[in-house]
């Protein structure tokens, strides 16, 4: 199979959260299956820096609102993924991330920005494709920055019927970020009069990206099996259960897999200590390593607790808040956080880190090498989330011997088993699960953990169940496979 895989974001190039993981590791996990693959992707100034063995292969003409554009293939860094990066410097030639600018607000052009990508994708998955030396049997499209594409293709080929077009898959990752704005986009970005309906891109008076790509493609995956039941349910679905619930039976809920070498605690340079599942104690040099590094006491028989994260809602992280303070006073505890997002959430965490020096450390912003040190050196990683489609931190924290707790919701209640008398005669217990998603049910797993992690024998076996975990992709990416195979 020839396979188009289109993404905002994809690390190495650029990456502000999971999708990015995915986008990375997923199209290399494809193509090891004996698939061919490239990756789309706007070519943002960190893209077209790392981007390698680049070559122009098209002069992009009468896209809307853009001036000059061109397609540039090049190959990604480690992998060597065929890439195909949009060259467009009035729309991506930005500081700021994807999504947002410099002060954190949406770019007001994203409609263009996520459209010129759509539009692109639809393009190049078409028989009548400007690329025709590599036109692709499956388009896989993520999130609603490319939810245009399935409908772009389908109204090209309505008015050309000599043409044939690519089956369009649609995954989502996360239902919470729908791509709505203003009916006036629809004729703007070249759409027909006749998509603005219920049966079509319209959404409670605007047009939606998420919609069109739910509404118009051939299949719909989503991150977890967890998670496609419950975006069928009011609860979860923000507004989208009805249409999701229509096409239900036909919703694939494949879990993520991780990069295995990326992740990879016996391997991972940016550790002060390399440590495997048998060599456990070498594990405190990296915890002690943290602890000096972020200003803590540096203590090993404290527990460590770890966070990683966007500070929003989903993630749940203000649940934490409250009960901070008794958690380092009477449990002893540490916490290390890293993570940005709403005001209110990092200025809390802010405070809580001058309340208790040398017990909290709180670095507010984005840090690959952090990230790694603490999945690797906390003694357990907290992930509390609302909702979560699948979560990759989770995985992260399993594979470096460090337990989560998480709340028993999409793909953390998918990855994580909960720790008790049976799961630890059967050696799957891997971590500690909430039953409900408040401040004290937090309260009393954290404390459960905390109990589980002073004995030390049953700790280490509950790290080692963890690190035995087969997490890599190679299932899931047949299972991708499967869904190509079934819609071709
Ligand atoms: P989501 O995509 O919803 O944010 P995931 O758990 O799927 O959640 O993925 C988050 C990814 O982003 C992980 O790779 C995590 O390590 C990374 N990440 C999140 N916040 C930061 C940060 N502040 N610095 C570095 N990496 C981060
Ligand atoms: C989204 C979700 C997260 C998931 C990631 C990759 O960001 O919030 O749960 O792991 O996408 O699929």
């Amino acid at each position: 199979l020839r396979i188009l895989f289109v993404s905002s974001e994809a690390h190495p190039l650029i990456k502000t959260g999971g999708l990015a993981d995915v986008s990375g590791s997923l199209p290399a996990a494809l193509r090891d299956q004996g698939e061919e693959v490239r990756l789309l992707i706007p070519g943002y100034p960190s893209v077209m820096k790392k981007l390698q063995d680049q070559t122009k292969v098209l002069e992009l003409q009468d896209l809307p609102y853009v001036g000059r554009a061109s397609l540039v293939l090049g190959k990604m860094p480690d992998t060597g993924v065929e890439v195909l990066a949009i060259d467009c410097p009035s729309l991506y030639q930005r500081a700021g991330n994807p999504y947002l600018d410099t002060t954190g607000r949406d770019w007001e052009d994203n409609p263009v920005r996520f459209g010129v990508l759509s539009m692109i994708a639809a393009r190049l998955g078409c028989s009548d494709s400007p690329v025709q030396d590599w036109i692709p049997d499956i388009v896989q499209c993520n999130d609603w920055q490319t939810g245009l594409t399935p409908a772009y293709m389908q109204f090209h080929i309505r008015s050309q019927p000599d043409v044939r077009r690519a089956r369009c898959v649609f995954g989502i990752h996360n239902l919470a970020f729908q791509g709505c704005f203003g009916q006036e986009w629809v004729a703007r970005l070249g759409l027909p009069p006749d998509s603005y309906q219920m049966q079509g891109l319209e959404y409670y008076g605007q047009m939606s990206f998420l919609k069109a790509g739910v509404f118009y493609a051939d299949a719909l995956v989503t991150v977890s099996p967890t998670y496609a039941r419950e975006i069928q349910t009011p609860e979860f679905g923000f507004g989208m259960q009805g249409l999701l619930a229509e096409r239900g039976s036909e919703i694939r809920g494949i879990l993520n897999g991780i990069d295995v070498d990326e992740w990879n605690p016996a391997a991972d340079l940016h550790l002060a200590q390399a440590y495997d599942q048998n060599t456990l104690p070498k594990k405190q040099a990296v915890k002690l390593a943290l602890q000096q590094q972020q200003g803590l006491q540096a203590a090993t028989q404290r527990p460590l607790l770890g966070v990683v994260s966007r500070l929003t809602h989903q993630k749940g992280l203000d649940m934490l808040l409250p009960i901070a303070d008794a958690l380092i006073t009477e449990q002893q505890c540490q916490l290390v956080l890293l993570g940005g997002g709403e005001a209110a959430l990092e200025q809390g965490f802010r405070a809580l880190a001058q309340r208790h020096p040398g017990s909290v450390s709180v670095s507010i912003g984005y840090n690959e090498a952090l990230s790694h040190q603490i999945m690797a050196g906390a003694d357990i990683f907290v992930m509390p989330s609302r909702f979560e489609p699948c979560g990759l931190n989770q995985m992260y924290g399993m594979r470096y011997g460090t337990p989560p707790v998480v709340n028993r919701t999409g793909g953390l209640a998918d990855s994580i088993i909960d720790t008790d008398p049976a799961s630890l005669q059967a050696q799957t217990a891997t971590g500690f699960v909430m039953d409900a998603a408040d401040t004290t049910e937090l309260y009393n797993t954290l404390r459960r953990a905390i109990n589980y992690f002073h004995d030390h024998a049953t700790w280490q076996k509950i790290q080692q169940n963890g690190m035995r975990r087969e997490l890599g992709w190679k299932q899931s990416a047949e299972e991708y496979i499967n869904v190509y195979q079934s819609i071709r």
